[in-house]
């Protein structure tokens, strides 16, 4: 059963961008403190503190238990990493930071991929999966428009992993989905599948884009310690970009665009 798309007004529209400026503009000042050395937690406090300073809240916390104000994934972990003292940045990783910020009535949820001591750091392998995972989102995103349908998105994701025959595995467990007064409602946004499946995107409509690739299977396994934590089941790294996006008349807007980074 499908369940019923809200359509947001233009004056809903016009507080959803409140809510997703304030996400992207965390996400940029997040990228001014990674570095080696810096724990989790640190990123957790930063996140919680700036959120607090916008007008906004952590939609993170307290969410279904989720215990702290945004989910870090560190190298093989997929998703929902949670932040804690004990883990510590080292040169060479890649993380995720996952921000939902709730302003104004609405959330607005966008995660960025950022290189631990630069890009320089990294493996040629790690870049290789943040580029094309990035890549992966904004192809998901020249989908969206009124009358394509949410299976498009997953369809073209799908095709151009396929496309370039590294290996890589589209996470299915965990998708996108719809946002607006609720963290998550309907529609499910799923980064695999087929074109013409699907509910109708009409304008309107807001939901994230947020494919999950692994460097290796796409199968993933639940953490029993903290109930939270999503790794790779085979060890191999895992990227993950975000955005929130809202069907226009005339096709998509990009609601937690970046302002100091466009190309973001
Ligand atoms: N921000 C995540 C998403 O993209 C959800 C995190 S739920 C939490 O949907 F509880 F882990 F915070
Ligand atoms: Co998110
Ligand atoms: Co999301």
């Amino acid at each position: 059963m499908l369940s019923k798309i809200p359509i947001k007004s233009p004056a809903d529209i016009e507080l959803m961008r409140q809510a997703c400026q304030a996400t992207a503009d965390i996400l940029d000042a997040v990228g001014d403190i990674i570095k080696p050395g810096v724990r989790t937690e640190d990123i957790n406090s930063f996140v919680h503190q700036m959120t607090l300073e916008l007008g906004a809240s952590p939609s993170p916390l307290n969410y279904k238990g989720f215990p702290k104000s945004v989910c870090t994934s560190i190298n093989d972990v997929v998703c929902h990493g949670v932040p804690s003292p004990f883990v510590v940045l080292k040169e060479g990783d890649i993380i995720n930071v996952d921000v939902t910020s709730f302003k104004s009535g609405f959330h607005g949820d966008s995660s960025r991929m950022y290189f631990v001591g630069g890009k320089e750091a990294c493996s040629k392998e790690a870049v290789e999966l943040v580029e094309t995972t990035h890549h992966c989102l904004h192809i998901g995103i020249k989908e969206v428009a009124p009358g394509k349908r949410i299976g498009d998105i997953g369809a073209a994701i799908q095709d151009y992993i396929k496309e370039q025959g590294k290996g890589y595995g589209v996470v299915r467990e965990y998708t996108g989905h719809g946002i607006g007064r609720e963290f998550h409602e309907p529609p499910q946004v799923v980064h695999v599948g087929r074109r013409g499946s699907g509910e109708i995107m009409r304008p309107g409509m807001t939901f994230t884009i947020e494919p999950m690739i692994n460097a290796g299977t796409r199968e993933t396994d639940l953490s029993k310690i903290d109930g939270w934590t999503v790794r790779t089941k085979d060890g191999s790294l895992s990227a993950q970009w975000e955005h929130t996006v809202l069907v226009t008349e005339k096709g998509c807007e990009i609601l937690t665009a970046s302002k100091r980074f466009p190309a973001i």
